[in-house]
């Protein structure tokens, strides 16, 4: 099935660098740029604002139907609004949400939603999208997959650069064995280890790795 833009899926574990990655590869190529871990962690936000125990599937199935999700473009790249409220990234990025989002993003239904929602923001035209399913589950076809990866050590040190202290491993765990969409190297894709490099190389790899032209 293919689409009627290019999509170039960036995948990749917590605090990999694939979101600056990513971002610089749809500015250097005029892409809309989407960030889908921020539609997972908009809905925890707003799970966790209505009450609801990210341990409990079956509330967080409930709350999140009630949710209405929207991502809107704004200079290149979408945000995410919920009930017209953009969300910031300190809401995006508090420690609540850090810890709770993954417990979410395990819920199928939850899954099902946003997924609808990625795939149809091709209609904007060409994207860069980042994630943990994006080359496995959301645009499987695409030809131009990049799975960005750094080793542990370097990713907590740049969580906590980022003045995180979250537990990426166990996000990390969380994501790779749920049962639905778990963070695998998706089929055909080119892996970048970004650990010991600086950001301009792995842009540069990632471009020449995509061989648009
Ligand atoms: O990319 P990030 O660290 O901001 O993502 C936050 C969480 O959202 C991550 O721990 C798992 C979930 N996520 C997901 O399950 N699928 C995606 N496509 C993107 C993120």
């Amino acid at each position: 099935m293919s689409t009627p833009h290019p999509v170039i899926t960036i995948d990749g574990p917590a605090a990999s660098g694939k979101s600056s990655i990513a971002r610089l590869v749809a500015q250097r190529l005029g892409y809309t740029y989407v960030n889908t871990g921020n539609m997972y962690r908009a809905m925890t936000w707003a799970v966790l604002k209505s009450d609801v125990d990210p341990n409990d599937a079956d509330a967080v199935r409930n709350a999140a139907a009630g949710i209405v999700l929207e991502s809107p473009v704004v200079e290149g790249k979408t945000q995410v609004c919920i009930a017209a409220h953009t969300l910031t990234d300190a809401e995006l990025n508090s420690d609540p949400v850090n810890r709770a989002v993954s417990l979410v993003a395990r819920v199928p239904e939850v899954r099902e939603r946003l997924v609808a929602e990625q795939r149809a923001l091709i209609a904007i035209g060409p994207l860069v999208m980042e994630g943990r399913d994006i080359g496995s589950v959301v645009f499987p076809h695409s030809p131009h997959k990049i799975y960005v990866d750094a080793s542990e050590e370097v990713r907590a040190s740049r969580r906590g650069a980022q003045g995180h202290a979250d537990q990426i491993a166990e996000r990390d765990r969380l994501d790779k064995q749920r049962k639905n969409s778990p963070l695998v190297i998706p089929d055909g894709a080119t892996v970048i280890d970004n650990s010991h490099i600086t950001l301009d190389q792995a842009v540069e790899q990632v471009i020449a790795a995509l061989r648009l032209q």
